[in-house]
């Protein structure tokens, strides 16, 4: 979605912002702009396209202002072209805004701020605001009071950032169910939608909450309540992050390096929650939480398949009934909890709209909440009762990768947990299990990189198909979702993900010459179930590329080589596999890997 970056301070502010954008570019966006002010006046340079023809049309205006605001645009309302970019300024030029978020009711405002004599140029949701505002300040109030009645108006989602001609070292700033934190350094204050805009700059941050309004000077700041204008405290914090960690190192894409890291992620979120003198696993984080009698999980996407992955280990060890929800289609069901339920929302971004909405709905129930998040500070980790941190570190890539093994693993060890905790799972198989782990950023470590030159080999063979069809069941189903879920995203190849046993229901219709199956395997007690459902593709001169551990033997289908890792940790083998796999074909296919076409990183709207 929409990335903003709003700077004041003793730099040259155009540069500031600009980096700033370049590191929220993995947001996704489709134009960009930057406003500033300038002699009195306020300055917009917007341009459609990529953040290199913004660049170009800045290059050739000189300026030091020290203070400005920038943002990338992910189009919701309007096309995204250079009338549509943000900053949008008021009819007077004296106040410019950037916002992610939507509007919901601007058709509305907009007429009646029409009728005020108010001319929009836009066809975006976005442009209301700045009138909105400036019609109060126009009526002589301030503009942070303005901000506020503007605000008491707006029904949706926003996070935004303004400026005014009148007061040129000031950045305002609100949000209401988008993300903006305000970074403080030495060289000056940052508002931005995430924190890898300033990470150069500062580590101290301070996140706002939803209704707060910032006011942002040259040398302090002041937080509010939105609409009373209630002045509050807020302490800062400071983030572990690391520079390196959000930069590429050396590789070509984010994508690659963050597959490339499993091995590491897995270490570090294994680190104080497993024994392996002791064989146990210890979650600090859930010990408050009541041992939950159902699980609810709500998430979207690849945290979705992760969730789907985690349901068998939750039956299998601790015996818990768990249901997978879509969070966007939770979210307008109609449902009851039981006594007992835990909802447990799983969000890399901890900011997708969906699963926050669906977060509130069953806090709104009265059914506690554990949040599995990555991002530190992130609104749905701020929302639940608990929290649980998958510290993958920043994942830059659109394409989520890294984050689904951490998600994994952290599931993984809860069930292992809650499994002892009521008693179903015995310490002899929660050792066994913690002794797999131990090993298994090893494992790994060893088997990523000749993995690599396997999925190039694979992309080339079937660069030309048509299609593919995932297939796996069990635990390899979900990993099945995803291996689609990755080669369309980031490839534009069409994939289905099928639950083996279903594929007959259907599927099977589109297996032909150049129309491959990638089928996941895990070596477990579906293996022959699913070597039947391949036998029946082959059967019809479907190829098949099986993804399997070493030791299996199915000769009908080009054998893809994993290792053989125990149930359930042969998953963590290949799903780096398929996401190489889709890695691979997109670049064969030249695309933009890490910011595919359309798509955004934290979707943050509806
Ligand atoms: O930040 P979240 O985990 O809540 O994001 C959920 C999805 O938007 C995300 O997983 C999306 O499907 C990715 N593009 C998948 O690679």
């Amino acid at each position: 979605m929409c990335g903003i970056i709003a700077y004041t301070g003793t730099q040259q502010a155009v540069s500031v912002i600009l980096d700033g954008l370049k590191r929220l570019e993995y947001r996704g966006y489709d134009s960009a702009g930057i406003a500033y002010p300038d002699n009195g006046n306020l300055e917009v340079v917007k341009s459609s396209g990529k953040l290199h023809c913004l660049e170009q049309s800045l290059s050739c205006i000189p300026t030091e202002a020290r203070t400005g605001i920038g943002h990338t645009r992910w189009a919701t309302h309007g096309v995204p072209n250079q009338i549509n970019a943000h900053p949008h300024l008021d009819g007077s030029q004296t106040i410019s805004l950037v916002h992610n978020g939507i509007i919901e009711n601007h058709a509305i405002l907009k007429h009646w701020l029409e009728a005020r004599g108010h001319h929009f140029v836009s066809e975006t949701d976005t442009e209301v605001l700045v009138h909105l505002i400036a019609d109060y300040t126009r009526q002589g109030y301030s503009v942070t009071n303005s901000l506020s009645a503007a605000l008491s108006h707006v029904q949706g989602s926003f996070a935004l950032a303004l400026i005014s001609s009148q007061h040129p070292g000031c950045i305002w700033a609100a949000r209401h169910a988008s993300p903006l934190v305000l970074g403080s350094g030495p060289n000056g204050y940052f508002v931005a939608s995430d924190i890898p805009a300033f990470l150069p700059h500062t580590r101290d941050v301070v996140f706002l909450e939803d209704d707060e309004l910032l006011v942002v000077e040259p040398s302090s700041w002041r937080l509010y309540r939105a609409s009373s204008l209630e002045p509050l405290s807020r302490s800062v914090e400071r983030v572990e992050w690391d520079l390196q960690a959000a930069e590429k190192g050396g590789y070509p894409h984010f994508m690659l390096k963050e597959i490339q890291e499993q091995p590491r992620v897995i270490q570090d979120c294994l680190s104080g929650r497993i024994d392996s003198v002791q064989g146990t696993v210890t979650i600090a984080e859930v010990e408050q939480l009541p041992l939950p009698s159902r699980i609810r999980i709500l998430a979207c996407g690849t945290s979705f398949h992760a969730g789907l992955w985690a349901k068998y280990l939750f039956e299998e060890w601790a015996d818990i009934p768990v249901e997978v929800e879509i969070a966007s289609e939770f979210r307008y069901r109609n449902i009851s909890f039981s006594p007992g339920e835990l909802a447990l929302a799983i969000s890399q971004s901890g900011e997708t709209a969906d699963t926050k909405a669906g977060l509130d709905i069953a806090r709104g129930k009265g059914v506690p909440v554990l949040g599995l998040c990555n991002v530190l500070g992130s609104s749905i980790a701020r929302a639940s009762d608990a929290v649980l941190y998958t510290q993958a570190g920043p994942e830059i890539s659109v394409a989520s990768t890294k984050a689904m093994c951490s998600q994994m693993l952290a599931l993984l060890l809860l069930a292992v947990y809650w499994g002892r905790g009521k008693g179903v799972l015995s310490r002899e198989a929660e050792a066994e299990i913690v002794a797999g782990l131990g090993a298994l950023p090893g494992d790994l470590e060893s088997a990523i990189p000749p993995m690599r030159a396997r999925a190039q080999d694979y992309a080339r063979q079937f660069k030309q198909a048509k299609g593919f069809l995932y297939l796996g069941r069990g635990l390899a189903y979900p990993l099945a979702l995803e291996g689609a879920l990755k080669l369309k995203e980031i490839s534009y190849i069409h994939a289905e993900g099928y639950a083996a046993g279903e594929m007959k229901h259907g599927p099977i219709a589109l297996v032909e010459e150049d129309f491959p199956t990638c089928a996941l395997d895990l070596g477990d007690r579906v293996s022959p179930k699913l070597f039947s459902n391949l036998q029946e593709i082959r059967a019809r001169q479907g190829p098949v590329l099986l993804l399997a551990p070493e030791e299996v033997d199915f000769a009908e289908a080009q054998h893809w080589e994993i290792p053989g890792l125990s149930w359930p940790l042969a998953s963590f083998a290949v799903l780096p596999a398929i996401q190489l796999f889709a890695y691979e074909m997109a670049v064969l296919w030249d695309k933009d890997v890490d910011q595919p076409r359309n798509l955004a990183k934290s979707v943050t709207v509806e």
